[in-house]
């Protein structure tokens, strides 16, 4: 049997005559920049999480590079970021001229650590970009009180957490801005990239619209120097086809996320299933479980048809990129030690219970050796 990480041809196949014919809508219509289909989806996410602005713009990472520009993070600031993260979290920190502070996770959630946060601020701090990774909000009620303490911004990188929530309240609700991605194999995916930021901010909503059309206000005349980084019509076209399956399939995902932790109840102690808050609605954008062997594992299920994934295998403090910052290893045991032992298993929502079966029984297999 052969169980890839994400197969996104079943998805298409029930959407195809919606899709095709949403396409075929854009194309008639000739609108193909920032148009309604971009303004119906800004409206629909910026409602879901409960949020006066949507701002659509070409990919995630823009969107906290907007984000951290909106907020005026420049030369000189620093901004506190998780180390176990994708790169574009501490990328659009640099882009935007500031400097990354990493910090450590916590080993149970594998999000940021508040109370590492704390030791990590200086009077250069101006955000913090806490990470919902994997689908699951970090502990956003420590983050903002240390944040409106030391009065600094929240951006929050939700590109893997559209859904999710957290006592309740949801993505964008408790940071200053919240981003999302429409990378193809997000929970809500584009057929290509794709972005979007939310806030309740008008001020700084204004600013990001600004951003995204070369700061030009009104058009042809530039005040600050923005970037092109808009929705692609057709992206936001084919989100709108979408959009309305996502809490469905958010609930799939969290049965198949159920069914894989009761199966691999038996490995207790040499597989740990994901850790969710009691508090939290996890969306399972992956299902990451920690090993030992890892390496050895994730090669003997390559070799069985299983394919899995790493996020991530090397933390960002100890990235090349980052070695003028002076990090070492050793800095972040937490992150260090999850950067080696973290796997993801195939995740979608339709993903089937044989393939979950064949996945556990290999895993089982690996260890009864
Ligand atoms: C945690 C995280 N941040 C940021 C991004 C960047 O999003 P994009 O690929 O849309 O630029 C991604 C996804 O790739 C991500 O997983």
């Amino acid at each position: 049997m052969k169980v890839p990480m994400l197969d996104l041809t079943e998805q298409y196949q029930q959407l195809r005559p919606e899709i095709l014919a949403a396409l075929e809508e854009v194309m008639s219509s000739a609108h193909f920049i920032l148009g309604n289909n971009v303004k119906k989806l800004e409206n629909d996410i910026a409602a879901y999480s409960n949020v006066k602005h949507g701002i659509g713009v070409a990919n995630g990472s823009d969107a906290l590079h907007i984000s951290l520009l909106a907020c005026g993070v420049g030369p000189g600031d620093e901004v506190i970021v998780p180390a176990f993260t994708f790169f574009a979290t501490a990328g659009a920190v640099a882009r935007a001229g500031a400097t990354p502070v990493f910090v450590d996770i916590d080993p149970r959630t594998y999000n940021i650590d508040p109370l590492k946060i704390e030791e990590a601020i200086t009077e250069k701090t101006k955000a913090i970009i806490p990470v919902h990774l994997y689908g699951q909000m970090a502990d956003m009620d420590k983050i903002k009180e240390i944040a409106d303490r030391h009065q600094l911004y929240i951006i929050e990188d939700a590109a893997q957490a559209i859904g999710a929530k957290y006592k309740g309240k949801t993505v964008g609700e408790l940071g200053t801005t919240a981003c999302y991605s429409f990378f193809p194999t997000k929970n809500l995916g584009a057929y290509g990239d794709g972005g979007m930021i939310v806030t309740n901010d008008d001020e700084i909503a204004e600013k990001m619209r600004v951003l995204r059309v070369h700061g030009s206000k009104p058009k042809y005349y530039h005040h600050v120097l923005g970037y092109n980084s808009r929705l692609d019509e057709l992206q936001a076209a084919i989100l709108n086809v979408k959009f309305p399956h996502l809490d469905d399939w958010s609930k799939l995902r969290i049965e198949k996320a159920n069914v894989y932790t009761e199966m691999l109840k038996e490995l207790e102690g040499v597989v740990t299933t994901p850790y969710i808050e009691e508090h939290n609605y996890h969306i399972f954008h992956q299902y990451t479980i920690r090993v030992q062997n890892r390496n050895e594992l994730q090669k003997f299920l390559s070799d069985q048809g299983v394919s899995t994934m790493v996020y991530y295998p090397k933390p960002l403090h100890l990235q090349p990129v980052f070695e003028h910052l002076g990090y070492k290893e050793g800095d972040l045991p937490e992150t260090e030690k999850a950067a080696e032992e973290v796997i993801s298993l195939p995740m979608f929502p339709e993903l089937k219970l044989e393939q979950q079966e064949y996945v556990v029984s290999k895993i089982k297999e690996f260890y009864a050796k």
